[in-house]
Formats: structure tokens, sequence, C-alpha cells
């Protein structure tokens, strides 16, 4: 049994190819940064080109990685959402295409649902009920993942994702796109105590998570003194993305704090998405983990960021369980990637 997996929700051009046994064979990813990364974030339009320009090449890359041809895939899974509706549109058609020309059965997947099924393809070993946190640079939810795989909402962002405020901060200092990993290195270097970020709190008593506050207050910060961030390699850089990333980091794991007092049974930690690269909130993740006594699953850097693996790892599951959408499917730009919700 083969799977090929499709993702082309943002900005990645992916294609990977998984044996029936969850085995990674080819796991292709072709990231458009050169394109996006003068504009300071994604162009939607100039993603869904590229991934036009993209995908066959990456496809025969991942058949040749994998060793093998198309008529030896039994299945084809693709993200369907949520996404950029031009960038899930070329994933989608293509996988259309050729479900129909091998006439193979072909499965739509939940990009975020893939993020988590990230996680069991790395992990063989995750015991559940779990907390998952997944983070990147669309989404930020808090999810509670019940034995039979059953994904709760406990909550999720109001306004900005935690990757979003990233690239935003980077954007400002003019240090282009992605941000999360310029952001990163440079924290590495400063003092986290050196500005000071207000935790978000709504009148409604709500636990949803916030970034645009952060991403406000640093712009204050660089408004309120040019000169003093100006140096590139200054001390003032290194502090504020130090604390900026403290403050993302402090309020991520406060909701899973949260989520771990009130959900009874709680086995596993988990974090995924591409901020989930970010050492800082690793880090956090790890001690959170030790202080409580929970194992911390997290995925590698390459099945953090977007890539088909997760996709086509994720299409097997729903495959085995007999899931078909066949060629009527079409992409869903607003998916929601829970079953239900039970806000914390
Ligand atoms: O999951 P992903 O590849 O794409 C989406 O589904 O959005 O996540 C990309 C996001 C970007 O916002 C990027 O800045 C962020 O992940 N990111 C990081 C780091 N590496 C990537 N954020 C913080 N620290 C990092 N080291
Ligand atoms: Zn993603």
């Amino acid at each position: 049994m083969k799977i090929l997996g499709i993702e082309s929700s943002c900005d990645d051009t992916s294609v990977a190819i998984l044996d029936g046994e969850h085995r990674i064979l080819a796991n292709v990813v072709s990231s458009q940064h050169h394109v996006h990364g003068k504009f300071g974030g994604v162009v939607p339009e100039l993603a869904s080109r590229e991934h036009l320009r993209n995908m066959q090449p990456v496809l025969n890359q991942a058949l040749a990685d994998a060793d093998c041809q198309l008529a030896d895939i039994d299945a084809i899974a693709v993200t369907y959402g949520p996404g950029l509706i031009g960038s899930l549109m070329v994933g989608v058609n293509f996988a259309k295409a050729l479900a129909y020309g091998l006439d193979k059965p072909l499965i739509g997947v939940n990009h975020i649902r893939g993020h988590v099924s990230a996680l069991f393809l790395e992990y063989a070993d995750i015991q559940l009920p779990g907390l998952a946190l997944i983070v990147s640079g669309g989404h930020t939810h808090l999810l509670l993942v019940k034995a039979d795989r059953e994904l709760v909402l406990l909550t999720k962002t109001r306004d900005d994702s935690a990757g979003e405020a990233f690239d935003k901060l980077a954007k400002m200092l003019g240090l282009g796109f992605p941000g999360g990993p310029v952001i990163d290195r440079m924290a590495a270097e400063g003092d986290p105590q050196a500005f000071s970020f207000a935790f978000p709190r709504f009148s409604d008593g709500s636990r949803d998570y916030s970034f645009s506050g952060v991403k406000t207050a640093a712009a204050r910060f660089l408004e309120k003194d040019p000169q003093a961030f100006a140096d590139p390699d200054g001390r003032a850089r290194k502090d504020l993305a130090a604390s900026f990333q403290a403050a993302i980091v402090h309020q991520l794991l406060n909701r899973v704090k949260h989520g771990l007092r009130r959900e009874r049974g709680i086995r596993s930690l988990m974090l995924g998405g591409g901020v989930a690269c970010n050492t800082g909130l690793r880090a956090a993740m790890k001690a959170l983990g030790l202080e409580k006594n929970r194992k911390v699953f997290i995925t590698a850097p390459k099945l953090s960021t977007d890539n088909a693996a997760m996709i086509a790892a994720e299409g097997l599951r729903l495959y085995q369980q007999g899931v078909r959408h066949g060629l009527a499917l079409s992409p869903e730009v607003r998916l929601k990637a829970y079953d239900s919700v039970a806000l914390l």
C-alpha cells in the first residue's frame, strides 16, 4: 500500500509518499520564501501561481525519492482546507486529476488535523488523552485529543495567530519573511525581561488566545525610540525579540496549564505547527512536562512546518477508516479542525 499526499494550502508546495505502515518514503517541500520575502508576508495570488509551477516537479521528485511510479500509488490525499483559496484550488485540482487518471480513491484532509497527525507519524508511543497545541502562521489551537483521536477545541486565537505575530515583528524590523526563525535567533541573545507586554484579558472572562496586542505593543516600543532600534545588531532589537517571544510563549503555555487543570487524565502534551520550531516554546513545553509529570511530544522542524507527509499520514488514517471523498471534493477555506468545542 502506498499513499500520496499533496499540500498546497499556503506557501509551501509539498508532495509525500507513505507506505501502509506510515513509513515516510518521500517528503518533498518546495518553499516560496524567496517569492514572498520582500513583501513581509504571503501574497495569495503569487502563492497560487508558484504552486502551479512547482507541483509537477515536486511530484516527480517525490516519486524519484520513493523509487516508485504513479502506477504504484493506491490512494491520494490532499489538503482541502483551511487555507488560501487559490493555493488550495491548485492542490485539490491536481489531486483530482491524479485520482481520475489513476482511478484511485481521493481523500480530502484538514490541514490542522494534518499537523496533529504529524505528531503520531513521528512518535508511535503517544498516550491519549492528550493536549495538542498547534501553532502555525495561520492558526493557534489548543485541542484535547481523545483516545479515539476525536478533537475537542479548548481555545483558539480571536485575532492573529502566534506565527503571524512573529512574522509581523520581523516585518516591522525589516527582517523579511517568515519572521519566526529570525526572531527566534535574535531572542537567544536578548533579555526576555527588558520590555514588558501586557497579558490579554477579556471582559467576558474568555481564555481565547490573542496576539494582536503584543504586535501593537511592539510597534509602540519601536515608535517611541527609533534611534535605539536602528542598529541591526544592537541590544534593543535583541531585547525586544526576546521579550516578545517570552510574552507569546507565556500566553501559549498559560492556556495549556489551564487545560491540564481542567481536563482529567491527560497523559501527553503535544506541540506542532510551524511555531513548534521555536526554541523558547520547545523548552517551555518540555519544562512544563517535567513539572507536571507528563510526556511531551514535539514534531521535528521538518514535520512542524507545512509538509505533505503529515497530510498523507492523516489521509492514510482516514483511508483505513473507509473515508473516500471522490471527485466532488472542493476547497473549504474555513474548514474547522475540531469535532466539538469545550472552551476553557
Ligand atoms: O505551519 P506553518 O509552516 O504554516 C502554516 O500552516 O501557517 O507555520 C509557519 C509559521 C510562520 O509564521 C513562521 O514564522 C513560523 O511558523 N515559524 C516560527 C519558527 N519557525 C517557523 N515561529 C517562531 N519561531 C520559529 N523558530
Ligand atoms: Zn500549517
